[in-house]
């Protein structure tokens, strides 16, 4: 069986993210999205509130688990049993950073693979801080995160 480790911070969650979590879910018997309990990162949602956001909208496929993680990714898909991490690829941009995570999570434990894939064009130049910058204008978030998100990114900025 073949278990995948999906992992990010998805403050919140986009449509880049849903288009990733559906194809994988596609190569993989499991996914498991792992949302990061950062600290010292300032979030714009709690850990659970990303937790539930991602299991509400992944309820529809049966092969998708979400779960948080604390510390390093590759303990945690040591953990999980996971053989491999999946990571999207939006541009060039990303890849300098990708590389010397995957590298990193290599050389600790070489029984986990790192596989990238490319975003879909659409989403492209997508990503969670774009989102959080337009809902903190009140911009037009629609063509970026799922319906049943916007008022909840919203609601934080009136916060
Ligand atoms: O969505 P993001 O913020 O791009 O996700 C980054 C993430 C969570 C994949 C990365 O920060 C991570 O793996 N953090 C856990 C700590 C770790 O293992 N770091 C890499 C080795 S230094």
């Amino acid at each position: 069986m073949k278990r995948a480790i999906y992992p990010g911070s998805f403050d919140p969650v986009t449509f880049g993210h849903m288009d990733m979590i559906l194809r994988s879910a596609k190569i993989v018997d499991e996914l498991i999205v792992a949302v990061l309990i950062n600290s010292a990162k300032n979030s714009l949602f709690s850990i659970e509130e990303r937790v539930s956001m991602l299991e509400e909208m992944t309820s529809g496929i049966p092969n998708v688990k979400v779960r948080s993680f604390e510390g390093l990714l590759i303990d945690f898909a040591k953990k999980m049993d996971a053989s491999l991490i999946i990571r999207g690829l939006r541009a060039v941009t990303d890849f300098e950073y990708e590389l010397q995570l995957a590298q990193t999570n290599r050389i600790v434990n070489a029984e986990v693979d790192t596989m990238f894939l490319i975003t879909s064009l659409k989403y492209a130049y997508l990503s969670s801080t774009i989102v959080k910058e337009m809902a903190s204008y009140g911009g037009d978030i629609s063509q970026f995160v799922p319906e049943q998100l916007i008022e909840r990114i919203y609601a934080k900025y009136k916060q």
